[in-house]
């Protein structure tokens, strides 16, 4: 067989591809949507918010183009008007990014049902409800030389025991780096990857009560000394949806500092 040897831009180029990042107004949607952008891609975000949405929009659009669809993805139906809206134009996408998310953290005695069916549903369902949606426009994309991509953000709060009471959270980003390998290998043979990352802290809006609190103190404990930054985020993102990151499939992939995976 031939062997065909990319340069280091091609390794990485995005050009020509569709992605959607969920979640993408913000945080560590936001990180992923702007390298996604800067390698080349057409990126769509999407969340809640349709003032955020905008002005995400607006921001992010000096990196790309970039469009963002406001949805409530904790609902199937929002996942599949989200899909076809996405997929109205070209029945073709190449890069699903799972990163909406939500984070409930009370002590065990309190802890409310509320708090597991909102989390559960965005965190763990709304996955699997994008990706079923959006499976005709992903085996589209993808080919055995160069698959399509699923994205699932996960956690390092279900890699070790996180401080922090969040039963439901910890839990459904367990089972959100089970499904990545169960769908991985079930799509490999269509030409679709599907990998997990694992953040450990990164500047959000879900992560600024802690970090305010103890940010100094979770930074010094890293064996890298420092929580995440922007960098490290589009970068794994990159080298997921990409070339370089094509052979990947039902990985788990910390990207913490050493926090989880020297603990
Ligand atoms: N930051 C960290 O240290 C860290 C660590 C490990 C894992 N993670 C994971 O990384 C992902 C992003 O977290 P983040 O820290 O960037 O949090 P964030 O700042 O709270 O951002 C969450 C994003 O999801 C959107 N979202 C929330 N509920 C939604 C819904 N029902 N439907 C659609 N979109 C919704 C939000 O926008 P709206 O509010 O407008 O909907 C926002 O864009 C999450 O999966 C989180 O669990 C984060």
């Amino acid at each position: 067989m031939g062997h065909h040897f990319t340069t280091h831009a091609e390794r990485f180029d995005l050009r020509g591809k569709r992605a959607l990042v969920t979640g993408g107004t913000r945080g560590i949607g936001m990180m992923i949507a702007r390298g996604l952008l800067q390698a080349g891609a057409r990126v769509v975000i999407s969340s809640r918010d349709a003032e955020a949405c905008a002005q995400a929009e607006e921001r992010l659009s000096e990196f790309g183009e970039v469009r963002a669809i406001p949805a409530d993805l904790s609902r199937h139906d929002e996942c599949r008007r989200l899909s076809g809206l996405v997929t109205a134009d070209a029945e073709r996408l190449d890069i699903l990014v799972n990163n909406a998310g939500a984070l409930w953290d009370e002590p065990l005695e309190t802890f409310p049902d509320e708090a597991w069916d909102t989390v559960v549903d965005l965190n763990l369902k709304s996955p699997f409800w994008l990706v079923q949606a959006l499976l005709p426009a992903l085996r589209a994309a993808g080919t055995a030389d160069d698959p399509a991509r699923v994205v699932n953000i996960g956690s390092i709060a279900a890699l070790h025991i996180p401080q922090r009471p969040n039963y439901s959270y910890s839990s459904s980003k367990a089972a959100l780096h089970q499904l990545t390998r169960v769908l991985a290998k079930e799509l490999g043979p269509q030409h679709i990857t599907v990998n997990a990352v694992a953040p450990g802290p990164f500047p959000s809006a879900m992560m600024a009560a802690t970090l305010d609190e103890m940010g100094e103190a979770i930074a010094a404990a890293a064996p890298l000394g420092r929580i995440g930054r922007d960098d490290d985020m589009a970068g794994v993102a990159v080298f997921l949806a990409s070339r370089a990151g094509a052979y990947l499939t039902g990985t788990v992939i910390p990207v913490d500092g050493g926090i989880a995976t020297t603990a």
